[in-house]
């Protein structure tokens, strides 16, 4: 029996709903297809939008969707975006593909998608190849409500009202695909070109992102801060609201990937054990973040997380698409676990990305859409936003299959939110066996609980011709106890308990 104690008084952290945010990037069937589908199309939108797509993204409560990309960003000219759809320019999209870009999903439409999510919207400017001028008048054309040549253009363009920008990432990756600089350059990028990225509107403060590190490049993140908090500018309110980190999981390294659904046991282990190699990152990068920021007034925004496996067999290698198993939802599981674990810093993350490429949520062939493992795991865990983590903590088995992939067998954390529902995710990572958890609450009468899962076997997937394959079910295994509750979590499975 592994013993589960949650301390319900003992609140430490906002779980920002943000933590639960999505990305979506202008990279294979993504924006195009994916989401977007124009109003001609045949399939069923709203505005162009997808409405099985929008549907299902609404379901699970996307809070905030980040876009255009990725290193795609740090090739977007915005303008190329606005203005009569049969006159924008068609341009070639380099990172991915190489296919033609015809850019009729730009801002308005990015807008429009974000207006039918009802999310926050978090636009990644161009730094790499763009100019100063560039990305403040992108931001003047999308929040500025006055007299102004970008208001009016805005306003010629059908779009009387300014938008609410919540989130602006001040370039991608810019030690790689975004202009390959260095440190102390991008630096001093970041401080002149965040200046420009003005609050327009009295009230509201844009949410600078700072472009942070990929994986454990701890130097980036120490020379980067050095750099923006040298002389006056951390006495400029808001002057970095978040700092960037990236990390995906390839179960053999970056080169080789691995597949996507053809695993072996091992395998499994490997990739789950990569999974929690985030909360190494998190708090390293995190005790870093920590000598500048001691309050911790900087989120750690990881904005882009997720599985990125060898391309599926048959697709264009450029487009990212890869099928969804257990193996993800698994991965899902523990890294939410984690970033909730890590509220105190991790203020949002994006996981990469929304539709049709890498660990996505939503798979869509023509008019079929299907939901995979991790969409039904987003689902079970969509209660955790905005709640406050408690204190918890589980006993755990050290399981794998060879000495070098071993993991805990369990992962948890424990929210209470607005309306004083307790709610529980535990993942189990085994994939044999089940556990009993026998959980002790501190000063809390249990007198209702519901419970759901995801659970299959380890290559479990939903495809076109049998989209249910991997769903949530009801969870009905639970006793209440004197002191807490009782349960047994079956092998290879992510579990949401609520509690009142
Ligand atoms: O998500 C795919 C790509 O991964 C993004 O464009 C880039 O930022 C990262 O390297």
């Amino acid at each position: 029996m592994a013993r589960m104690v949650i301390n319900p008084n003992r609140k430490l952290s906002k779980i920002n709903k943000e933590i639960y945010g999505h990305f979506s990037e202008h990279l294979g069937r993504c924006i195009y297809e994916g989401i977007y589908v124009g109003e001609n199309s045949p399939i069923e939108n709203v505005n162009g939008m997808r409405t099985d797509v929008v549907e299902a993204l609404k379901a699970i409560r996307v809070p905030v969707l980040r876009w255009p990309g990725g290193c795609f960003a740090d090739e977007y000219h915005w303008k190329d975006g606005i203005g009569p759809v049969e006159e924008r320019k068609k341009i070639v999209n380099t990172h991915w593909g190489g296919v033609v870009e015809d850019n009729s999903f730009g801002t308005h439409e990015f807008f429009e998608l974000c207006r039918q999510l009802g999310c926050e919207t978090y636009i990644n400017g161009n730094l790499g190849s763009g100019t100063v001028q560039e990305m403040q008048e992108w931001v003047e054309y999308m929040t500025f409500d006055g007299v102004s040549p970008m208001a009016e253009l805005r306003e010629k363009n059908g779009h009387k009202d300014p938008w609410k920008v919540d989130f602006f990432g001040v370039g991608n990756e810019n030690w790689g695909c975004g202009g390959n600089m260095n440190p102390d350059f991008y630096a001093n990028e970041y401080r002149r070109y965040q200046t420009y990225v003005r609050d327009y509107n009295a009230g509201h403060h844009i949410q600078k992102i700072c472009g942070g590190a990929n994986v454990d490049d701890y130097d980036w993140t120490r020379e980067v801060l050095s750099t923006c908090f040298k002389h006056s500018l951390p006495a400029q309110h808001g002057f970095m609201d978040g700092l960037s980190l990236h990390y995906y999981v390839h179960p053999e390294g970056w080169e080789i990937k691995g597949s996507a659904t053809d695993f072996d046991d091992k395998v499994w282990y490997k990739t789950l054990g990569k999974a929690l190699y985030m909360e190494e990152l998190i708090e390293r990068h995190g005790k870093i973040m920590d000598e500048f920021d001691p309050e911790k007034k900087i989120g750690m925004i990881v904005d882009e997380w997720g599985t990125w496996f060898t391309c599926e067999p048959g697709t264009n290698p450029g487009f990212l698409y890869q099928q969804n198993t257990m193996r993800d939802a698994l991965v899902a599981g523990i890294t939410l676990n984690i970033f909730n674990k890590h509220s105190d810093r991790v203020k949002m993350a994006n996981l990469a990305q929304i539709v049709n490429v890498l660990q996505s949520v939503i798979l869509t062939e023509g008019d079929k859409m299907i939901k995979t493992p991790t969409y039904h795991v987003f689902d079970l865990y969509k209660y955790h936003q905005d709640a406050d983590l408690v204190d918890s903590s589980i006993e755990t088995q050290t399981i794998g299959v060879d000495e070098e992939w071993k993991v805990p067998n369990l992962t948890e954390s424990v929210s209470i939110d607005e309306n004083g529902v307790m709610h529980v995710t535990v993942t189990n990572l085994s994939l044999e066996e089940s556990y009993d958890i026998d959980a002790l609450i501190t000063d809390w009468d249990v007198k209702d609980v519901k419970g759901e899962i995801v659970t299959e076997e380890m290559h479990a997937m939903n495809t076109f011709e049998e989209p249910e394959n991997v769903t949530v079910k009801n969870f009905d295994g639970v006793q209440i106890t004197e002191r807490g509750v009782k349960f047994t979590v079956p092998p290879c499975s992510v579990l949401h308990l609520e509690l009142r």
